[in-house]
């Protein structure tokens, strides 16, 4: 049998005949790819999600759940007596023995498309620092070479890529002589094709290339568990074991303020010899976009703010505290084995995303749609927290840590962002004594930056400025 009359059969089988539309008119290379591509695709499952993500109820296709019992998790809250700040205390120094030792990991994951961003290159590559306009991945870097001097050992640093902008940022870091990192390893994620919201079909994206997207933060574990380029690599996971990595700091390309491999975390984490655990920040509105982590009958999980249902959102305690204020931010510690025995049992879900995805139509034209068109199909990473053992969730500050760039303007922007770091620091060298101009509403006139090279947090500072210094105009210590 002929190429295109197997995959003719192959197709037709799973609705989706239409993929060879331009077959005819494709060279032997370019039949080729599109025979890789489609071969890659595991239609038994894309029918499946087709059938409830598409086609299903909306209900059940948006993924709400319908709990039976829905609670508030527990929650290691921030200290506020001495018993508790002696406690941390602990913590932070089973975590520093961890980095020590060079058990720990550091995983960025910078696989997504960033379209909110709208920004031309992969989004760590974003000039966010408010004075230096450094790279997001030059700041986490510089903290990753810091953690180094600071505990003797530096973690090795894997960041996640995806088929669309894996080369452009491995060229970056090359470009910057790894920002004098001693080991990064890049490492891909999977792929899963856009259909049309409508039909089901999988979108052509050229004529012999199909829309494909990445499969979403929760590709990250399979990625991280799959032999490497070409498979003449270990995995990622089968390379950190024999380093001696038991531990994972992951969290997301897009937030500069993450406090990298927070020894405080890791101990927590370590100390309720825990499988995977959570920051999480208090919610403020019951309409704020971030996941809740809750139990659902007795077991942790998150909820997406999206599939939360509005009573839920809105309940408050006497108090007068939201009642389900756990928001995740998507940093995580992670124990490699938790990784490795998941990967062999259990499939994380897939959840659907509706969005703007550009196609080829019958007729061989681009059409760049207007409106949301597509469905893509994304895992998510904090579907793990049902099947670990044991885990922890931790209450942090989100002054401290929590921005993340996801638009052009507006929220979550490089305004805002460049306001709150700008904040963060000027609140650092207040606490080593020096003054720093506040508007009426305490936020800093101007833009104050620090490198990580220069001082990791607000104790290392005061060793390293006068304590009379003036901050008078936008000040960058490097
Ligand atoms: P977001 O869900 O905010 O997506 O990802 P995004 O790609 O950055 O931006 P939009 O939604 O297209 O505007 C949160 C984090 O997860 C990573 C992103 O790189 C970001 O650090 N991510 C997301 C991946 O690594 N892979 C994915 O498939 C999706």
């Amino acid at each position: 049998m002929g190429l295109k009359q197997e995959l003719t059969e192959k197709l037709e089988r799973h609705g989706q005949g239409h993929l060879l539309q331009f077959w005819d008119d494709l060279d032997d290379e370019r039949r080729k790819f599109l025979a890789t591509e489609i071969a890659s695709i595991d239609f038994g499952q894309l029918d499946r999600l087709i059938v409830e993500h598409v086609r299903g109820d909306d209900a059940a296709a948006a993924g709400e759940i319908q709990p039976v019992q829905v609670d508030p998790i527990e929650v290691v809250r921030m200290p506020q007596t001495d018993a508790e700040r002696a406690a941390r205390r602990r913590a932070t120094e089973a975590g520093e023995e961890a980095l020590s030792a060079g058990e720990v990991g550091i995983v960025i994951v910078a696989g997504g498309s960033g379209t909110r961003l709208g920004y031309n290159g992969p989004k760590g590559t974003f000039p966010i620092g408010p004075v230096s306009s450094a790279s997001l991945f030059q700041i986490h870097a510089e903290k990753v070479v810091a953690l180094g001097r600071r505990h003797g050992k530096q973690p090795p640093l894997y960041v996640m890529t995806s088929p669309e902008n894996h080369a452009t940022t491995v060229k970056f870091f090359e470009d910057h002589d790894r920002f004098g990192l001693d080991h990064v390893r890049f490492f891909l994620q999977g792929q899963m094709p856009a259909v049309d919201r409508e039909t089901g079909k999988i979108l052509l994206a050229a004529p012999d290339r199909l829309a494909m997207s990445p499969d979403g933060h929760g590709g990250t574990l399979k990625a991280l568990a799959a032999p490497g380029e070409e498979g003449c690599l270990p995995s990622c996971l089968d390379e950190m074991g024999g380093r001696g990595v038991r531990t994972l700091f992951y969290f997301q390309v897009d937030n500069p303020m993450v406090e990298i491999a927070d020894p405080t975390f890791i101990g927590l984490h370590r100390q309720a010899d825990a499988e995977m655990s959570f920051k999480v920040i208090e919610k403020l509105t019951p309409e704020e976009k971030v996941g809740v982590v809750v139990t659902v009958d007795g077991k942790p999980q998150v909820i997406e703010y999206s599939d939360l249902p509005k009573a839920l959102a809105e309940k408050r305690s006497e108090e007068g505290q939201l009642a389900y204020w756990a928001g995740s931010i998507a940093i995580h510690v992670l124990e490699c084995s938790f990784i490795e025995r998941l990967i062999g049992v259990h499939r994380l879900p897939y959840h659907r995303a509706i969005k703007k995805v550009s196609y080829l139509d019958p007729a061989g034209q681009v059409v760049k749609p207007a409106e949301p068109n597509a469905v893509k199909f994304e895992q998510f990473i904090f579907d793990a927290l049902p099947e670990s053992s044991r885990y922890v969730i931790v209450e942090t500050d989100r002054a401290v840590e929590f921005e993340p760039l996801k638009n052009a303007v507006g929220p979550d922007s490089p305004a805002t962002v460049h306001q709150r770091m700008s904040d963060l620091f000027g609140g650092w060298l207040e606490q080593a004594g020096a003054v720093v101009p506040r508007r009426p509403d305490g936020t800093v006139p101007f833009a104050i930056e620090i490198s990580p090279l220069f001082a990791l947090d607000a104790h290392e500072l005061k060793s390293k400025i006068d304590p009379g210094l003036v901050v008078e105009r936008p000040i960058y210590l490097r």
